[in-house]
């Protein structure tokens, strides 16, 4: 039996109902695994701000930093709209992703075979579709120096840096993942224009020799921007920079069109954090009805990526799945012929399922 001790931040809008659900299936899987999983309750966002008039407190960070695992909800909505940037929900959510040192950010699309007419591509197209985009976080265009304008404002600039200890690191994340999954690695890259983009691919190739049973191959972005509608299938594990992969992982996301089913994490620092990619929804927050499985999804990845705990994110990844194959659907995912049911419901499915 093992111990584990978990930051849960709610947050804002529908966060604090589908992170509920998380957690109703999270002790289903300790009973089932044999595990005791402790939580500590943080607020980020603007539950923060609500309590402490901040979106994020030192006190937070630092319970945080003793855990084993952030579970995060969603943060922001209109009753904080017109604070000032800094002190937004928004800047909570950056502040506690700098705090973690997390340098790679995870993006998997995987689709539903229930789901594939979701999708605005066609069935062909995404069926069988299961990818993950790994982006370098914290260098790159982002972050380089020198950046700004001109004194005369007739000119502006950013400065694309990369370090060899910052490629090295998200290269080797990138083939341990990939070693774990179908063993298919795809470097995203500009390496035909930017010398950065050859340094990068260098780097790539020198880090493949410790994988050997990983298929490395490279690819334009602009190639695989194209490759990303055309033929999703032939990807397993994309490892790009930080603008590329901006973009990359949110096309990828929408290759599925359904938002409410897809997580992501970042990891790489001391504590992964885990959360749905979507916002807090506050146009359906407090009606019950909001989808729970991106929430749970990011508990999966949790288990994978923040706990090692492989067996356990594929029962969530599993329950999930047979509880979409009976039928049943929350409203965003619904046609007329399904099962409706409303958050609660769809947790309480997925936890006995586990
Ligand atoms: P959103 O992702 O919250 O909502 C977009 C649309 O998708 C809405 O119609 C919403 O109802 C629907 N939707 C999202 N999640 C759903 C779910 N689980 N089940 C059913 N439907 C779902 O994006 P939006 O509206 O642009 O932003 C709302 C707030 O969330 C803003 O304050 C924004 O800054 C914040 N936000 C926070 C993020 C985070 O906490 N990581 C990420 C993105 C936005
Ligand atoms: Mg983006």
């Amino acid at each position: 039996m093992s111990k584990f001790v978990i930051s849960v931040m709610e947050g804002d809008g529908i966060g604090p109902e589908i992170v509920k659900e998380g957690i109703k299936v999270l002790e289903e899987v300790a009973k089932k695994f044999n595990h005791t999983f402790e939580y500590k309750y943080v607020d980020v966002g603007g539950c923060s701000i609500d309590k402490f008039g901040v979106p994020l407190t030192q006190e937070t960070i630092d319970t945080i930093l003793s855990t084993d695992a952030l579970f995060f909800g969603s943060v922001g909505g209109p009753k904080w709209e017109n604070l000032p940037h800094h002190l937004k929900p928004e800047a909570g959510l950056l502040g506690i992703r700098k705090a973690l040192g997390a340098f790679a950010n995870l993006r998997p699309a995987k689709v539903f075979n229930e789901l594939v007419d979701a999708s605005t591509l066609k069935r062909e197209v995404i069926e069988g579709i299961d990818l993950i985009v790994v982006r370098e976080l914290t260098g790159g265009i982002y972050f380089g120096e020198p950046r700004g304008f001109s004194q005369d404002r007739k000119k502006a600039f950013n400065t694309m840096v990369y370090t060899d200890e910052e490629v090295r690191r998200i290269a080797k994340l990138a083939f341990e993942i990939a070693r774990q999954r179908r063993k298919k690695l795809t470097s995203v890259d500009k390496a035909n224009v930017l010398e950065v983009s050859q340094f990068w691919r260098d780097i790539v190739i020198d880090v493949s020799k410790d994988y050997p049973d990983v298929e490395l191959n490279h690819m334009y972005v602009d190639n695989a921007a194209m490759q990303l509608v055309r033929n999703p299938k032939q990807f397993d594990v994309i490892v790009t920079g930080n603008i590329f992969g901006d973009i990359l992982s949110d096309e990828a996301s929408m290759l599925t069109g359904s938002i409410g089913m897809l997580a992501s994490a970042s990891v790489g620092g001391k504590v992964g954090l885990f959360e749905p990619i979507h916002g807090s929804a506050p146009d359906i927050a407090g009606l019950g009805i909001a989808n729970p499985i991106a929430q749970i999804e990011s508990l999966a990845m949790l288990l994978k990526y923040g706990l090692k705990l492989d067996k356990e994110a594929k029962c969530v990844e599993d329950a999930v799945s047979l509880v979409l194959k009976m039928g049943y659907r929350t409203p965003d995912i619904a046609t007329n012929s399904d099962k409706k049911v409303n958050t609660a419901q769809m947790g309480d499915l997925i936890a006995k399922a586990i």
